[in-house]
């Protein structure tokens, strides 16, 4: 077979700067050994998310031209809202900002003390705004989904008699919906099956539950369900994509994710009652509902974007570019959550640094070294994202220690690729010598973002 190459060519450059290993060290100190907290001009390849970070097409960047700036009934809405409802079908479609404004808004209507809010996994900003509602948020991932080292194709589902058992033990009535994330970002960007999001529809039905899909990368997870699961292999992405929605009766959605978008996102929704209520808390926190938090041209790229996303020469190219990454790590027996996911590739912090403990967060120090050897950023999505304190004070670690390298959509090339792979093995070989991390400043919630570390 042939190398499966980028299907475009690029029309648009930006210039990458390089910086020498001695001053990586210094500009890493100076972030306090937090990625997050370094500039991205001294960053050579960051891979820190694929949000908002996609290179958009000549046909996105014409429309954005074409882009009405109405304040009210905006040729871009319409056209925006035709085509999330072509794949969707849901009748009420409401624009916002990001995905977590979608959040923020559904949560703050149907969250609050005493409900929760069952997922495979929830990304941390759905939780996070879950948790602020006052409810509960509960990750069933299937037992697959924790085990990095196993192959098996759809390790983001859902365990579907854990979450029948959890209806029983809190009662539907405490459960305003369940939420399955597509791909299943923290859990390494593993798809969920089509036989699984069926089944859990199955559950919802019986216990008159809404279903909701968290659908950022829902076309990522489409072409996986094309490629492993029977009876799709000669289904197109978009019919694969109504298919999944049909059984769904509301989603969130970043477009900055699978709509190619540097920003954006909706909520869609079947139930009229909860749309007035979303529109409602929308006119005041994000904009009119024919704009949301977003202009005109942001919607028309949004819209121009969700019908590229779907088409499979790309695709092919997108999860073999990442397929491409764990062939290369391969070579060295270097760990990661396999198979590779869809928009990125995790490596399994745990088994490359062994000798470092949850508390001293081998994620983040893994982090710190491929920062330091090449110019790369990623995210841990380990105890610094998810650990816990106990009352005692001690850290309850997560289930994992990752380091996400996300790949934008259409940035980077092969040899940047290949470099990323070089770094990598170049940290392995000096693994022993690795040292862990212990903070020094921290948040209340999403400590991530902004936590302050220091070397052990
Ligand atoms: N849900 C999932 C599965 C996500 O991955 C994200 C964002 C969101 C919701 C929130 O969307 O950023 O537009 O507000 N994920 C980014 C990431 C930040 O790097 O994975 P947002």
């Amino acid at each position: 077979m042939k190398t499966i190459i980028e299907p475009f060519k690029i029309k648009s450059v930006e210039p990458i700067f390089f910086t020498t290993k001695e001053e990586r060290v210094d500009i890493l100190k100076e972030a306090h050994f937090n990625p997050f907290l370094i500039k991205a001009k001294n960053v050579i390849i960051d891979l820190l998310t694929d949000s908002g970070t996609s290179a958009m097409s000549s046909e996105q960047w014409a429309g954005m031209m074409r882009g009405d700036e109405s304040y009210a009934g905006s040729s871009s809405f319409f056209h925006f809202e035709e085509t999330v409802r072509s794949i969707t079908h849901m009748p009420f479609i409401i624009p916002t900002h990001q995905g977590r404004a979608s959040e923020k808004i559904l949560f703050s209507i149907i969250g609050g003390k005493g409900k929760y809010f069952v997922s495979n996994t929830l990304f941390d900003t759905t939780r996070a705004n879950i948790e602020f509602s006052g409810a509960e948020g509960v990750d069933l991932l299937c037992a697959e989904g924790n085990q990095p080292a196993l192959i098996a194709p759809f390790k983001g589902n859902m365990d579907v008699a854990r979450l029948e058992q959890f209806i029983q033990d809190k009662g539907a009535e405490n459960i305003p919906i369940v939420m399955i994330t597509i791909t299943n970002n923290s859990g390494g960007g593993q798809p969920v099956s089509m036989e699984n999001i069926k089944a859990v529809r199955a559950v919802c039905t019986a216990h008159n539950i809404p279903l909701f899909i968290d659908a950022c990368r829902f076309a990522e997870n489409a072409y996986f369900i094309k490629l492993r699961e029977k009876g799709y292999e000669n289904k197109t992405v978009f019919e694969i994509a109504q298919e999944l929605f049909s059984y769904a009766d509301g989603c969130t959605m970043s477009a900055k994710k699978d709509a190619f978008a540097n920003i954006g996102g909706f909520l869609a929704m079947k139930d009229e009652d909860l749309a007035m209520h979303c529109r409602n808390l929308l006119v005041i926190t994000e904009g009119f509902p024919t704009y949301g938090g977003l202009a005109g041209r942001d919607l028309e790229a949004i819209a121009i974007g969700l019908k590229e996303i779907m088409e499979e020469d790309y695709l092919r190219y997108r999860i073999r570019s990442i397929e491409y990454i764990g062939d290369k790590l391969d070579i060295d027996n270097i760990p990661y959550i396999k198979p590779t996911g869809g928009h990125a590739v995790y490596l399994d912090a745990k088994a490359f640094l062994p000798h470092i403990p949850a508390h001293e967060f081998p994620g983040q120090a893994l982090c710190c070294e491929l920062f330091i050897e090449g110019g790369i950023r990623g995210v841990e999505i380990g105890t610094v994202m998810f650990g816990k304190y106990d009352a005692d004070g001690n850290t309850i670690p997560a289930p994992m220690e990752l380091v996400r390298l996300a790949i934008p959509r259409r940035v980077y090339t092969q040899s940047h690729i290949d470099y990323v792979t070089e770094v990598i093995s170049a940290v392995y070989k000096r693994r022993n010598e690795i040292k862990g991390l212990k903070i020094s400043y921290e948040s209340p919630l999403l400590r991530h973002f902004t936590a302050k570390f220091e070397r052990l």
